[in-house]
This record gives structure tokens, sequence and C-alpha cells, in this order.
């Protein structure tokens, strides 16, 4: 099966350029102009940009948190992931206490047939011990090659000292770490205060995480990596406080790889005054106007290497487990479908970053990072055909009610947006036609190799 993508513009490797574009069966065989060709499909990308299947460095679909589950599991996340043009998400399978890693990675596969996109996973650890350790290695023989460590949630967290060794064993082997940080003694401290001022609803949460709560954390990971001698990753970072010490670290030399979302670009601490406020608990919480400012400030000159979802559903129900006490609202919100929509809106059309820089940030620096470049994150030759054909002019107003999510709300509800994914192909098969899924199930699994570590 050949199909050729006339007209458009290729947007990749930090270039546009007009040319088309010949898919053969999974692979992108030619890239050029005019090209005059047979091909069973037609696709003309008049008007539009023709950029690399985006990549979702950060979801969480069919996660348990003990009191409850996500509303998206894979089936539906994912569905709705290809219809906003992402074609791989980087979902965290979760090794849970008393549970080795590889029993967390058989049972994400599990979780993941039928996925409308392709999917690889990181592995999240919630203990450092010799067992853990002597597992690292068969999660590479397996195509799993970035970790993440959590500072806070008591389930999860791990300390100082197994994150420096975590890093320290884990580089050599061409693997990546990233870090959700928060200071977890501040943080309770925090909570106290909120408590003891009566403060029970969804107000106190950005209060109870102030920015010191990530800034003292990133500015910790650095240090510790340091020490180490390895790059570190920074996951959802949301402040300006953590931007200002990640920049010291490179400023010293050290290879820092960072990570925001949509949520810390377009919402601000206001909306949890909002009266579904639960919906915008999330952690780290949606932060002030500076910080906003001061992210996209940084996405301008590259200082930011991705932009994930963080994407962790729950309905409006699941949101009342915390009526009475906020640290009790399952965290996390919708979002995997409109990344790109946002991102466009919120940096490109504001002139904050280049539709090139797009590119790179929703696709091709994850690629490079988390080990699937050059197949993934890249228009050309040789390239897997994961494609998406994005039209910057096509608008919409975010609503659940539209989102492929299976989620009774949306952070972004009532956002109107100027720039979408309109066709997207998967492997070579178009998967979005004009926006609408119509085929699904046919996502695989991307077995990764070494991190390029660009930033070295
Ligand atoms: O609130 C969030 N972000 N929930 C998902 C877990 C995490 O910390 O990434
Ligand atoms: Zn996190
Ligand atoms: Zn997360």
């Amino acid at each position: 099966m050949k199909t050729l993508i006339k007209n458009g513009t290729v947007v990749t490797g930090g270039k546009s350029f007009r040319a088309d574009v010949l898919v053969s069966g999974e692979t992108i065989e030619r890239v050029g102009t005019d090209l005059c060709t047979e091909a069973d499909r037609v696709i003309d990308a008049e008007g539009c940009y023709v950029m690399a299947g985006f990549i979702d460095t950060h979801t969480h679909f069919d996660l348990d948190l003990g009191t409850t589950v996500t509303a998206d599991n894979f089936p539906t996340g994912t569905r709705a992931a290809v219809a906003g043009g992402t074609t791989t998400v980087l979902d965290f399978a979760t090794q849970d206490r008393g549970m080795t890693m590889q029993e967390a990675l058989d049972l994400w596969h599990k979780k993941a047939e039928g996925s409308s996109c392709n999917y690889g996973f990181h592995m999240a650890v919630s203990e450092w011990n010799g067992d853990r350790i002597a597992e690292i290695r068969p999660m590479v023989d397996q195509g799993v090659t970035s970790f993440k460590m959590y500072m806070v949630y008591d389930s999860m967290r791990v300390d100082d000292g197994a994150m420096y060794d975590a890093l320290k064993r884990t580089a050599d082997l061409g693997c990546i770490i990233g870090v959700h940080c928060e200071n977890y003694y501040l943080l309770q401290q925090k909570i106290r205060e909120c408590r003891e001022a009566g403060l029970t609803g969804p107000t106190a949460h950005p209060l109870s995480r102030p920015d010191i709560v990530e800034g003292e954390a990133v500015g910790r990971l650095m240090r510790i990596a340091q020490l180490a001698g390895t790059p570190a990753w920074v996951v959802h970072l949301s402040t300006e406080a953590g931007l200002e010490e990640a920049r010291r670290a490179k400023a010293r030399g050290q290879e820092i790889y960072l990570e925001t979302c949509p949520q810390y670009l377009v919402l601000d601490d206001s909306c949890f005054s909002e009266p579904d406020g639960a919906k915008y608990v999330m952690s780290p919480p949606p932060r002030k106007k500076a910080d906003q400012d001061a992210l996209l400030d940084a996405l301008g000159k590259d200082e930011i290497d991705f932009i994930g979802t963080d994407h962790c559903s729950f309905t409006m129900e699941q949101k009342a487990l915390g009526k009475d006490d906020f640290t009790k609202i399952p965290n996390g919100g919708a979002g995997t479908q409109n990344r790109a929509q946002l991102v466009h809106t919120a940096a490109v059309r504001t002139g904050r970053i280049t539709i090139e820089q797009m590119a790179e940030l929703l696709s091709g620096n994850a690629a490079k990072v988390f080990g699937m470049y050059p197949k993934k994150g890249l228009i050309a030759e040789g390239s897997d055909a994961d494609i998406v054909i994005f039209d910057p002019a096509a608008e919409e107003t975010i609503s659940y009610r539209t989102n492929l999510h299976n989620c009774d709300n949306s952070p972004y509800e009532g956002m109107h947006t100027v720039g979408k994914a309109r066709d997207v192909l998967l492997n070579g098969e178009l998967v979005v036609q004009n926006g609408t899924v119509i085929r699904t199930g046919t996502g695989r699994f991307v077995f990764r190799g070494k991190s390029l570590r660009p930033n070295r």
C-alpha cells in the first residue's frame, strides 16, 4: 500500500520546506518535491503542516491509586491521543511495593492491548533495593529504557540516597530517570497549615504546594545528579523557581532534560475557585501567570525539551472522593487529546515558539531522549510512517463532550483553539481523517533503545 501526501509543508528536524511524502507500507519511502508516482491513496495537505507523529511523554492510563482507578484506560486514552495527533504515548508502568518491575511490565502490556496509537512504557519505581537493581538490565532488554521516581506520594516515594544510586547505576546502560520533584516534608507541613486555617476545598491544593516546594526539590535533584555525574530529567516542571534551579545546574555544565505540560502554559491557580475546582487538582498544580510566562519564555529559548500531558483523568464523581478533604481528591486531569492544539494556540500563534520548535517539543526531542530516533520523531526516508497532517487554521472550542477521553470534565473546557490535527497515519495506515478516528486498535508496543542524550 502506497500513500502520497502532496502539497504540504514538511516541518521536521528544526526546518520547514515544501515537499511531498511517499509512504510505502509502514515506512516513509521518499521525501521530495513533485513526487509523481503511482499511489493507492493521495492525501492533499495544501495549507497544512506535515509533521512526525506526536509523542506524549507522560500519560497514566488504567492507573490504580488504591482508592480509585483512572477514568481512561488504554483503549479510550489512546483513541483520544491519536485524535489529537499523538501516535506514540509513553505511559508509566508502575511497580507498586511488593511487586517486581517484571510483574508491572507484564501487567502494563496486558492493559495496553487494544491501543489505538503506539505505546512504550517508562517504569515508575516505588522502592530501591538489590532485587529492583537486578531488574534494570532485563527492563532495558525488553525495550524499557526510562524510569520515574517520586519524591512525594506515600506509596511511591523514595529517598535521596535511592535516587542517587539509581541515577548512578542506570546512566551507563543508556537509561534516563525522571523525577517528580516536590519536597515531601514541606508539603506535609503546608497541608497541616491549610487544615489549621480551616481550608478543606480545592483552593487549598495550590496553597499546600507553593512554587518553593517544587523549586527546592528540583534544586536537590540537580545536586543529586551532579554528585552521581549523570543526566536527569525533571518531569512536569511547573514553576519559574524550578526552572531557575535547572538553569543553574546547566550553567555548571550538567546535562538536564526538562518536561512541562500544557496545563502549566494555559491555566493559572485562579481556576481552583471555580465551582468545579476539583477537576484542576493535579500535582503540581497550575501556577501563577508569572510561572506560565517563564515557561513559555524557556520554550522559546529551547531550554525545555518536551511537552507531555500528564494525562491522568478522573470523573467528577471520583473527584468528589475529596469533597471534605482536598488531600483525598484524586490527582490528575484529562488532556492527551488536546496537547497540540493548546500548544499551537498558546505558544506558536502568540509568537513564543516557532512551528519548527513545536515539532521538536511534541515529537523530535522526545524521540531522541527516549531512544526512538530516527525511526520516530522525524520525517525522513526510512523513518516510521507515523505522520500528522496539522491544519494551522482549524478552530475548535474544547469540551469534554467532544473530547474522546472517557471523562466528564476537562481542565480546558470552553477554551478556543486554532490549529489541530486533521489526518493521522499510524504505522502507514490512515487512522484519523478530517479529525475523525476511522481505525482503532492498531497501536503497537515501541521497543526503545538507548537514550541519544542530545543535550550531552
Ligand atoms: O496529578 C498528577 N500529576 N497525577 C499523576 C501522577 C503524577 O504525579 O505524575
Ligand atoms: Zn508526577
Ligand atoms: Zn504523571
